[in-house]
């Protein structure tokens, strides 16, 4: 049994909103999320309520509110973001467009406070920003605490009354000093006690596992990742090895060397589906309409090879490596803004989440939560300290194009006609992509910030034609561009495991874009982040020697006409380009 929560995170719609709940479980207390309108009877037995950050103004009509007796009484409350600015409307303060918007890292000033929120936390700070609303005016009975240059009300606290605000995400690992900060309200405000420790989970999935499944058998469809191996591994304990069967599907999307590693994996069987995945994506361009093919191509396979095993029975259910980012950005949450559509998300996989024939282990755990339960099973480090990679492949890093188009140049560098998903102010966007001369992450901060219509910006490393020569080509996913893309992949992986650069990263995607010449019509696109979770990330520096070795061995291989950068961190971009 979990504790009873001593904070309550109120969801605003923001998809950091289980990031806070995580990181205040980080401190050792126990915290849950509830809907933001909660009435405010239901949450006094709480030390501490957040109010998360989330994709609205608070002008727009039907947007996250709370109950405002709230304020009245009752526990201290901390908005973050879309709650600082739904505290300051909800209390009498002013909250405007700002004139640009804020997304990545800024300075924060905090002044010489004696409040608990603030202690220790003078002077200047990074911290992370995503916002383009802000507080004009606070409300009655509120003082200033802190501002970065272009929020001039980033901080803001009535001691009397335990209200505080912060226009910043403390929760994000990029605002250095945020979990000071959150420690501060857990403890200094709301004075919680210790009570939870990460740790030591297996025992209790496991037995969430058994509940789930009663007299039923598990059926899992392995990748050979992180989570499917910690889940299916955690199921085989719960119900023992003969209850729990592994298939891996080899749908032809995946990198160079995997399935042979899946092989050799116990207990786990290979399906080859390669023609059936390809023949299905053939002539696609849209990215969620290709996720929404392999999701339910998936189901296809999952169904035939059910029926050829004879698993049809209702003795059978699903398991899924499932973990929290994946439900949070699929909209999964109450209010969470659709970033982007998860394979395991799909109407299919949906129908039997409706059935109830399906066991998620991992759901509520984050990436580093379930890498701790992995050592906690024994799984080797090899396994646990790989980098993710997503479902649905090479397919969502090959990316297409539907036209032929132009690069069109401007003062900045190229606008480049091949659109990438992005997360601005919390919701999806979908935009053409800027490159520039230089690898200048300072320079790309400031022009995403600048300029509107593009979410990414990437630095041209070096090309086999000037850009003046290069256009995007009408193209799809054809076997031939996928093994470029593997055979880019294999050598960048290569070459940053040889260096140790693979230690420095947390992710390293590599992606072919249509944009080239008629000889080599594709390009590579470097994509290293350092993130802790995924839910935000930042573009890394590498060494120039290193970049330099890369970009000559893949400017070498078949096809591929310019090497490229990418510099931009989540947000505005997410990690993948798909
Ligand atoms: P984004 O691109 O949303 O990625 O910033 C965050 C993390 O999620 C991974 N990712 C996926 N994983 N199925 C998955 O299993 C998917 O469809 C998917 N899309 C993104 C991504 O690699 C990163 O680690």
């Amino acid at each position: 049994m979990n504790p009873q929560p001593q904070i309550l995170i109120l969801d605003a719609g923001g998809q950091y909103c289980h990031l806070i709940a995580r990181k205040v479980r980080d401190l050792g207390v126990y915290a849950e999320v509830r809907a933001s309108e909660t009435p405010a009877g239901e949450l006094s037995a709480a030390k501490g309520i957040i109010i998360s950050g989330g994709p609205n103004s608070v002008y727009d009509p039907g947007s996250p509110t709370v109950d405002p007796a709230l304020f009245a009484r009752g526990p201290a409350v901390l908005g973050i973001c879309y709650g600082q600015q739904l505290m300051a409307h909800l209390l009498g303060g002013d909250v405007r467009k700002g004139e640009k918007g804020e997304f990545g890292l800024a300075t924060l000033e905090m002044d010489a406070t004696s409040d608990p929120l603030f202690d220790g936390l003078f002077g200047p700070q990074q911290v992370w920003m995503s916002h383009r609303d802000l507080v004009a005016g606070v409300p009655p009975g509120f003082s200033i605490a802190g501002r970065t240059e272009t929020c001039p009300v980033a901080a803001i606290a009535n001691p009397a009354r335990k209200l505080y605000a912060v226009q910043f995400h403390p929760e994000v690992v990029h605002t250095t000093r945020g979990k000071e900060l959150l420690a501060n309200f857990v403890f200094r405000v709301c004075g919680c006690e210790k009570d939870w420790d990460a740790r030591h989970r297996a025992p209790l999935v496991e037995q969430e596992i058994r509940e789930c499944t009663g007299a039923r058998n598990v059926f899992f469809f392995v990748s050979g990742g992180v989570d499917s191996t910690v889940a299916f591994t955690l199921c085989t304990r719960a119900l023992g090895q003969e209850r729990v069967r592994g298939v891996y599907v080899d749908t032809g999307l995946m990198r160079e060397g995997e399935t042979d590693f899946v092989r050799r994996m116990p207990g786990i069987s290979v399906e080859c589906a390669q023609e059936q995945f390809l023949t299905a994506l053939a002539g696609v361009t849209d990215p969620e309409q290709k996720r929404h093919i392999i999701g339910e191509e998936f189901v296809r396979v999952q169904e035939r090879v059910i029926e050829s095993r004879r698993l049809v029975d209702e003795n059978w259910i699903l398991g899924q490596g499932t973990i929290y980012p994946d439900t949070i950005e699929s909209g999964g949450t109450a209010k969470a803004a659709l970033i982007k559509t998860h394979h395991n998300r799909v109407a299919g996989i949906q129908k039997l989440i409706e059935c109830g024939r399906i066991v998620e282990p991992l759901k509520s755990f984050y990436k580093d939560e379930v890498r701790e339960i992995g050592r906690e099973l024994g799984l080797p480090a090899e396994l646990l300290d790989r980098h993710p990679f997503p479902g649905p492949g090479l397919a969502i890093r090959c990316l297409c194009s539907e036209f032929d188009a132009e690069v069109r140049s401007t003062p900045e560098g190229w606008v480049i006609p091949v659109h990438s998903v992005g997360v601005q102010g919390d919701s999806r966007s979908y935009a053409p992509v800027l490159a520039i001369p230089e690898l200048d992450h300072g320079r790309a901060t400031e022009l995403i910030n600048q300029l509107s219509g593009v979410n990414r910006v990437i630095a041209l490393v070096s090309g086999r034609a000037p850009m003046a020569e290069m256009r995007v080509r009408a193209c799809s996913l054809t076997p031939q561009r996928l093994a470029r893309l593997r055979n880019a992949d294999a050598a960048v992986r290569r070459l940053s495991h040889e260096s140790g650069f693979d230690q420095q990263v947390w992710q390293f995607p590599v992606v072919l874009i249509p944009l080239g010449t008629e000889k080599a019509p594709d390009s590579v696109v470097l994509r290293p982040i350092h993130s802790v979770d995924g839910m935000t990330a930042q573009s890394v520096t590498m060494e120039a020697g290193l970049l330099d070795r890369m970009s000559k061995e893949l400017l070498a291989q078949d096809g591929i006409a310019g090497i490229f950068y990418d510099l931009t961190h989540k947000p505005p971009a997410t990690i993948e380009w798909e």
